[in-house]
Formats: structure tokens, C-alpha cells, sequence
């Protein structure tokens, strides 16, 4: 695996409990149409984070297995879900889920971990784990082209580099941007059929949320700027860079999703392990 899953989102918890977007209501009730959802099914939310994808799902499932290699991850959406008791919230990575002991999936669903994983090793061994008619769905958040990166992008991209160099760090290492689409990857895997949805709408974030925002990253979580006071000095620096484009302070900014769902073609009659 190109990084070291434990390693990467450092600190990063609260602010991406507090200041990611999350999915819009549409994509979840997408996923209850398409795939049935009945309050029967066994779902695994790999890379869950603090629960974006977990907590809302939840209602529809009999069980989301919820995996993070990121303690701090976990127990922020354990905190965010204490009144909801069918998510098992549980460490590990795609490495090494055949430690988790999980039933057969009727899904998996990946929110913008997908890139963090062996890919190709990753959906060979979910094909072992989903039942026949399951599904993959990779979910993104960052599209491709430069016309989604968000209005204030430049401003914190320069301010970025000024205190923690050029290159996109990814943890303790560098971010290694990889040639192959997710979209290419799944169709050469057992998961080939593969639909692409998107969904898109504004959003409006305040200053405060944008600064905030920064430190949910694995390239700019708190433990990359070293100490408490340069974490202090980015954020101010920010702040007042950002108030001075936008006066107001507030940005609406277009957000996109998309949803790649894949799954085997309609013959398949599986090759679950038996448990
Ligand atoms: C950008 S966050 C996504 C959180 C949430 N799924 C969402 O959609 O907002 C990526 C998550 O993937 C986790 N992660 C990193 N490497 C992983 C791996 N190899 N297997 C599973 N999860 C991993 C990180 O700890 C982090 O919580």
C-alpha cells in the first residue's frame, strides 16, 4: 500500500467532524432505491471517517460496519451517533479487513478513501466479501478538472505552500496522484459494470469554515504545521486573506459529487467465502 493508513489525518478529527460538507440527502435516498434497502442489509463504510456516510445510512440497514485505521476518526462519529446503535464502529483499513470477522456485504461504499487503498487488491478481495448481486459504490468529492476547485483555492494553496513547502504532503509522506482513474480501475476488477451519478449544488461557507476546513486535510491536518502557534499564525494569515476577497465573508461556491457504482455482471453467481 503507497501510504501508511494510521498516519495520514493526524489531528485532523473535529475539523472533519466539524467543517466537511457531508452528501446531500439525494445521493442516500439514490442508494435506498437502488439497491432495495429494507433495514436488512450489511453494509461496509470503508474509510468512514466520522460517520458522512455511516450516520445518515444507518436507518436504512440492519448493520454499517463502520472501518477507519484513524482512532481519533472513529470516536468522533461514535460521539455524533450515540443514539444510534446498529453502526459498528470498527479500526482497520483495506489492508486487513479479513481481521474483522465481517458477514457477506449486500454493499460497500467508499466516501473519498478509495485513493488511500490498493485499489486492484482492495476490490479482489471485496469480491471474496459481497454476496453476488452487492455492489462497490466509490464516492468523490474532488473532481478531476480545475473548474471544481472551489473559488478561494488560490488563496490557500499560496499561503499553503508559503508555510509547508510546494509538494502535497499525505501524512508524513507526499501525495502520489495516480494515472488510472478510478472509473478505469473498477471496470478491469469484478465490479465492471459501473454507472457514474453526480449530484451538484451551492454551498456557502464562512470565513471560519474555509480555515477550519484546512486543518481536516490530510496535507494541512494540525500535525503538519508542527506546533500550536504556527497552526495559529496559517489560520490568521488565512482569515485575513480570505476577508479581504471576500469582504462579506461568506462564499457560495458550487460542490459536486459523484457516485460510481459498480457491480458484477447480472450472471454472476459468486464465489462467497463461506464463514
Ligand atoms: C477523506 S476521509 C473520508 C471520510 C468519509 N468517508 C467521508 O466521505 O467524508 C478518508 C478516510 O480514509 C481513511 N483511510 C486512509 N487510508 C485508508 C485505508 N487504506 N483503508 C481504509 N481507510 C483509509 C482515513 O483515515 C480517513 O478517515
Amino acid at each position: 500500500m503507497p501510504y501508511k493508513p494510521d498516519d495520514l489525518f493526524h489531528g485532523a478529527a473535529p475539523y472533519y467532524a466539524k467543517f466537511r460538507p457531508g452528501y446531500p440527502p439525494q445521493f442516500f435516498t439514490e442508494l435506498r432505491k437502488r439497491f432495495g434497502l429494507n433495514g436488512t442489509q450489511q453494509v461496509l463504510d470503508l474509510g468512514c471517517g466520522t460517520g458522512q456516510i455511516a450516520i445518515p445510512l444507518a436507518p436504512a440497514v440492519a448493520t454499517v460496519f463502520a472501518v477507519d485505521p484513524d482512532h481519533d476518526m472513529l470516536a468522533e462519529g461514535k460521539r455524533s451517533a450515540a443514539d444510534t446503535d446498529n453502526i459498528e464502529w470498527l479500526r482497520g483499513d483495506s489492508s486487513n479487513l479479513d481481521s474483522l470477522n465481517l458477514p457477506p456485504l449486500d454493499a460497500v461504499i467508499m466516501g473519498k478513501s478509495f485513493h488511500w487503498t490498493d485499489r486492484t487488491a482492495l476490490l479482489s478481495n471485496l469480491d471474496t466479501l459481497i454476496r453476488p448481486h452487492g455492489a462497490v459504490v466509490v464516492v468523490t468529492g474532488e473532481l478531476h478538472d480545475a473548474a471544481a476547485a472551489p473559488p478561494w483555492d488560490d488563496v490557500v494553496t499560496s499561503l499553503r505552500a508559503k508555510y509547508l513547502g510546494p509538494r502535497r504532503r499525505a501524512g508524513s509522506g507526499t501525495y502520489q496522484r495516480t494515472e488510472e482513474t478510478h472509473f478505469d480501475v473498477l471496470v478491469r476488477s469484478p465490479f465492471h459494470d459501473v454507472e457514474i451519478l453526480q449530484w451538484q449544488w451551492n454551498l456557502e461557507r464562512d470565513v471560519d469554515a474555509i480555515v477550519g476546513l484546512q486543518f481536516s486535510y490530510s496535507y494541512s491536518n494540525p500535525t503538519q504545521f508542527g506546533s500550536e502557534e504556527r497552526c495559529a499564525a496559517f489560520a490568521d494569515e488565512l482569515r485575513t486573506a480570505l476577508l479581504s476577497r471576500y469582504p462579506t465573508g461568506v462564499v457560495t461556491e458550487p460542490h459536486t459529487i459523484e457516485a460510481l457504482i459498480a457491480t458484477r455482471s447480472s450472471g454472476y453467481i459468486g464465489h462467497l467465502r463461506h464463514r
